[in-house]
């Protein structure tokens, strides 16, 4: 290949030539809105639904190679990181760009464990929710609702008040969870208890019942840490983007990431795993797979937790949570919907349909089983994953708050509507109405 990293581009349209610089593998739309403008004409435009292929951000946050199923965050590979640190410890990755000293990691871990408590008022606003309210929708209402009790966090151009609103989001994420857990199962909410590190005081708030203090299993609080590790970001998927996007406006962070959540919920992001689930459950048994595997051929629906925009090899986060299984299922007894999952892999994996249009299982096909053995119900998934998430929505945040390149997100359109109709008013409309 040679040093000239430019694209020449002739507009046949006009005989005219132009030389786009190519950087970083990509061309400026910028560029392209040089062709064939005029006066009257507005230049060329990029078409791409769903940006298959735009990169919207430089980011130095989290690298994908979606051919090989590399992950890194901040150029750490995810397996070392899965094995050797932890969720807070990530978190603190993630959002400086480095590992923390000592000094600097308990400094973190102090401030997000006096953190985790939130205003009794949030508690009263979720307490106004239905009794079958789904906790995603009560998780990104209660995070924007944050928004209204740190007016100080719309001062984004503050680091000192920028650190302070990551650490309380970050902090209280797994508190507003674990409520919205026990809101839906009609127990009294359990406060924090300090005593506990992030993951136990999160199963404390989530199962603690008449005892006077919980007393986590060590193994099962490791595995749901390794787990928020791997939901802990993934460069610009769609709730990062949604976070981006919003955030693009200067709004404050609770409300930028409330947006964040949003787009989680939905069954093609995260709500996927609880999708995985009942997709497991209404198969079975290994008897019906061959059946289900024609519906989806048939295009009557899809192979939940198969499928990436990036990865077309295996999702390396799924080979470490397929691990973790054998850890927590030690503790709690195998899953039995795990044979029909590791069945139901092995038949798509050999299936043309699924190798032809590289589908692979991704985080989300395996997580459920854990989560669901790990006792909870199907609609609190997208919530850990939400909680996961939290360090590297505000990492990405963070960037972009800082990015001098970037603006406030308005994408164009192409307008296919009608154009200049004559309006007549209602009344001469309907008169003339049959
Ligand atoms: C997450 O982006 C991220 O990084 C997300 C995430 C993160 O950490 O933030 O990794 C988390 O969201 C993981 C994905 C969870 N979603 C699911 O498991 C839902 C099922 N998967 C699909 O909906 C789909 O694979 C997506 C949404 C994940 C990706 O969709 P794309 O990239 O837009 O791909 P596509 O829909 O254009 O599919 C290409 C082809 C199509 O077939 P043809 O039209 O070419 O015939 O593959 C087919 C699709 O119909 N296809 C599937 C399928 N996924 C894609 N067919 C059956 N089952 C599936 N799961």
């Amino acid at each position: 290949m040679t040093e000239n990293h430019t694209l020449t581009v002739r507009d046949n349209r006009t005989g005219e030539e132009y030389e786009l610089p190519i950087t970083d593998g990509t061309i400026r739309a910028g560029d392209l809105g040089k062709i064939g403008k005029t006066e009257d004409e507005p230049g060329l435009a990029v078409y791409d639904p769903g940006f298959t292929n735009t990169a919207s951000t430089r980011s130095s946050v989290t690298f994908i190679d979606g051919d090989k199923g590399i992950l890194e965050y901040r150029g750490y590979p995810i397996e070392q990181l899965a094995e050797k640190s932890t969720f807070l410890e990530v978190a603190y990755l993630l959002i400086h760009g480095e590992l923390p000293t000592k000094e600097q990691h308990d400094q973190w871990v102090h401030e997000i464990t006096f953190h985790t408590f939130v205003h009794e008022n949030v508690k009263s606003l979720m307490q106004g929710f239905r009794y079958d309210a789904h906790p995603m929708g009560m998780l990104l209402s209660s995070v924007g609702a944050l928004s209204t009790f740190y007016p100080e966090a719309r001062n984004i151009s503050d680091p000192t008040v920028r650190h302070e609103q990551v650490v309380r989001m970050i902090a209280k994420m797994p508190t507003l969870g674990a409520w919205s857990f026990r809101h839906a199962q009609g127990k009294p909410y359990v406060y924090p208890d300090n005593d506990l590190s992030y993951t136990e005081n999160f199963l404390s708030m989530l199962f603690k019942m008449s005892e006077p203090k919980y007393d986590p299993d060590p193994r099962l609080a490791k595995a749901l840490d390794v787990l928020l590790i791997l939901h802990a970001d993934h460069e610009q998927n769609c709730s990062t983007n949604a976070v981006r996007s919003v955030g693009s406006s200067q709004v404050d962070p609770y409300s930028a990431v409330s947006a964040g959540i949003a787009a989680l919920y939905g069954p093609l992001h995260g709500g996927a795993n609880e999708a995985v689930l009942k997709m497991l459950k209404r198969i079975g048994s290994k008897e019906n797979i061959p059946a289900f595997i024609e519906g989806v051929k048939n295009g009557d629906e899809k192979l939940m937790g198969f499928g990436h925009r990036v990865y077309k090899n295996y999702d390396p986060r799924a080979t470490i949570i397929k691990k973790a299984c054998d850890d927590v299922f030690e503790v709690t007894g195998v899953n039995p919907l795990l044979e029909i999952a590791q069945e139901l892999e092995k038949i798509a994996l050999e299936d043309e349909y699924f190798v032809k249009r590289k589908l692979y299982p991704n985080v989300d096909f395996y997580s459920g089983l854990i989560y669901e053995a790990l006792q909870f119900p199907p609609e609190m998934f997208t919530v850990l994953f939400a909680i996961g998430r939290t360090p590297g929505w505000l990492a990405q945040w963070s960037e972009l708050v800082d990015d001098k390149e970037q603006k406030i997100a308005r994408p164009k359109q192409i307008y296919t509507g009608d154009r200049r109709l004559e309006f007549v008013p209602a009344a001469e409309r309907w008169a003339n109405e049959s």
